[in-house]
Parts: structure tokens; sequence; C-alpha cells
């Protein structure tokens, strides 16, 4: 085993989450059968006897974990990040420590360990996403209120469960904590449970929402580089909910999405993206096909995309370069027509190459000028058409004028 150093993007432990950079999101539970969205009992006002019901009655039937393992490495996705337990408390995994699971329910199952299986079986790396925030545990709130023996009851609970999906699904590779907002780093001693997760998984990538910063940064619906030696994820929605919500259409086209995963490659970071599945279990149509139509787009330009580093190079009227080793990408979500004038490139330039025809393209360079013609008068690719620029050593750029 290598050397795990916490944080450091040079550590062995995270290069392959560098090298990801796309990733799929799962939020999905009890709340998906009320289909507003994750936050449901809090934003209505549900009491607990209420709500138990609910969870109780939840029954996803149609729940085929190889279907969403097989749509997520179609789309190009190199890891899953699944719910184990969200913001209501109720658990998608057995647990010794409460009753209130999908084992103990009209369920009868571990949901948790029929999606390690088939994450395991196909390759594509788990994480479990864990809510700190637990609204139907009783002693959820006692720290806030002073009571130090309820709040010691309730990290034992916590760290309890964080334990159980850290010792009986298998290798992780991600603990995405959520939630913890109602008290610092101390309070919910995450330096302790951390050490923990680490000495179970001692490979796995721990993200910063326990209130300490540990292996990455997680930005929310928005393209936030963190500071050069960080890693960080952008996590999104592809409509507006996380949670599946009947009653929100604002999808996001497959060339925005296409376009975010570029944004945030090219600036070094991940993309973690969401789907809400239906309380069946279904992935929603309006989820799957996007997943298809990004997976088309991956399978010829991926090569732009995996294994890249922030590139240096942040300018251009056609859209997005990205680096990878000694190549870059000129990701043109803008077409530009025959030909495309780039600036900044210092490096020189031994071979331009569009990736959707393999065919090689004729450049012109001059300082810090390229011209590349002959180009397809329109652009090749639906989405985003993909030159590779490959350049001897590491690229070089000018910089830009103020
Ligand atoms: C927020 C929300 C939550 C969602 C998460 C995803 O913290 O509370 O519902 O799971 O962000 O990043």
């Amino acid at each position: 085993m290598s050397e795990v150093r916490v944080g450091d993007v040079t550590s062995p432990h995270l290069q392959w989450f560098l090298d990801a950079h796309f990733g799929m999101f799962i939020h999905w539970g009890a709340y998906s059968a009320l289909e507003r969205g994750e936050w449901v009992m809090n934003r209505e006002r549900w009491p607990i006897e209420e709500y138990e019901p609910i969870a109780h009655a939840w029954n996803p039937e149609r729940f085929r974990p190889d279907e969403w393992v097989g749509m997520a490495k179609d789309a190009g996705m190199k890891y899953l990040v699944c719910t184990s337990k969200h913001h209501d408390g109720f658990c998608l995994f057995d647990s010794k420590l409460t009753d209130y699971t999908t084992a103990h329910s009209a369920c009868g199952r571990d949901l948790m360990a029929e999606l390690a299986e088939a994450c395991h079986a196909g390759g594509l790396k788990l994480g479990f996403y864990y809510s700190l925030k637990d609204w139907h545990h009783p002693d959820y709130e006692c720290g806030h209120r002073g009571d130090a023996e309820g709040h010691e009851r309730f990290l034992e609970y916590i760290h309890g469960q964080v334990r159980e999906l850290c010792s009986n699904y298998g290798e992780l590779a991600v603990m995405w904590y959520d939630g913890g907002g109602l008290y610092d780093g101390e309070g919910w001693k995450a330096d302790e449970m951390n050490a923990m997760v680490r000495e179970l998984q001692p490979e796995i990538v721990i993200n910063n929402r326990s209130r300490v910063p540990e292996d990455y940064d997680t930005p929310e619906q928005h393209v936030a580089a963190s500071a050069a030696g960080r890693a960080w994820e952008t996590c999104m929605t592809m409509n507006g909910s996380w949670g599946w919500h009947a009653g929100d259409r604002a999808w996001k086209s497959a060339s925005e999405l296409i376009a975010t995963l570029v944004r945030v490659t090219s600036l070094g970071g991940n993309l973690l993206l969401n789907v809400g599945p239906r309380p069946d279990g279904a992935f929603p149509p309006e989820a799957a096909e996007r997943l298809e139509q990004i997976g088309a787009w991956m399978r010829v330009n991926g090569e732009a995309i995996y294994g890249a580093r922030r590139c240096p190079l942040q300018w251009g009227g056609f859209g997005q370069p990205t680096m990878v080793g000694d190549a870059l990408y000129l990701v043109a979500t803008k077409w530009l027509g025959s030909e495309m004038t780039v600036g900044m490139i210092k490096s020189p330039v031994a071979r331009a190459v569009l990736l959707d025809t393999d065919q090689e393209i004729a450049f012109e360079q001059a300082e810090d000028r390229l011209w590349l013609r002959g180009l397809p008068e329109l652009p090749p690719n639906p989405y985003a058409s993909v030159i590779r620029l490959e350049i001897e050593g590491e690229p070089e750029v000018y910089r830009p004028w103020l």
C-alpha cells in the first residue's frame, strides 16, 4: 500500500480521482416517493410520525443497480456516489444501530449492498454519501442545546454508521459527507471519525463536508476551482433538483452539461453529475437520454478529459482547452468555421488532429498566434468538436494581455 498524504494532490491515493474527472451522483431515498425533492420533509414540515410510514412503505421494485452502473459507465463516468442516508435519516443500508432502514421496512433489502455488488462487479468505483444532519434522530440537536450526553450518543450513532459503511460493502473509493452545518469539525469529532475511515479503507478519498478539509473541496451547483495543489469536485444537478421531483422540467441540455464537464476539467476539477432516480428505482428518461448523449461524446472525445490536469491556457473564442500530458485539446463548444485562430500558445505545435474524423489539420504558427485551416465549415460534432494539438514537452503559454 502506498503512502497517503491527505489533501495533497501529489499523493498516490488521489491520482485516480484527479484522472477521472467525471462521476455520477445519485440522490435517492424514501423522499423520492413524495416526488418533491429530498428536502420535502423539512420544507413541508412533515412531523416524524407522518413521514415514517412513507419511509416504511417505500419499496423500489424496479431497482436494478447493474443498470445504473451500466448507464454510468456508458456515459464515461469513472465513479458513483449514492446517498446511503440523506437528511431525513432513513437508511438505504442495513444498520445495527437503527431499524429505520430499508432492510427493516416493506422494502426488506439492503439497497447499498446491492449497489456495492453491482459496482464491484462492473468495475465502477463506489462512494457513499452520508448525511451528518439527521431530522429523524432524537439526539441530533442535543449538542446545539448544550446536552453533552445526548450529543455523545448522537456521535456514537454517526461514527458507528460510518464504521458500518466502511466495513460491510467492500472497497469504498469515496466518503462523501454532507449536512455538517450544525457543528464544527470538533463538534463532529471529525478527525477521529476520518482516521477510523482511513483505517478501514486505506485508499479512500474523503470530501470536505465533515467540517475539516480532508482531500477535496465540493463547490455545489457552480464551478469554482480551488487554489493550485488542492483537489475539488463540482456537484451539479441535471435539472434543478437532487432528489426526484416530478414537477421539475428544467433539464439542462447535453451540450450544456458537456461544456460544464470541459470547463471543470480545464480547471483541474471533477464533475459529479446528479441523477435523481424515480421512486421505483428507474432513472428518469430525461436523465437516461442525457447520459447517452454525453456517453456518445465521451467515446470520441474522452481522451481530452481523462488524465487531464489544470490547463495553463484558459482562453479561446472557440470554447475551452484542456491539457493531458503533452497534448492540448481545443474543445470547440463554439464552432468558428473552416479557420480557427488560437492565441497564447508558446510551445511549438507538432501536429493537429480533429478527433471526430481523425483528420490531420493544417496549421501555421507565428509567435503567439496559431491558425488552423481547412476545418469543416459546420461543426463535425453536435455537442463540441475537439482538436488535439500535439506539443513537444509540457505545454507553455504566453501570459494574456491585461
Ligand atoms: C446540500 C443539500 C442536499 C444535497 C447536497 C448535494 O447540502 O442539503 O440536499 O444533497 O447539497 O451537494
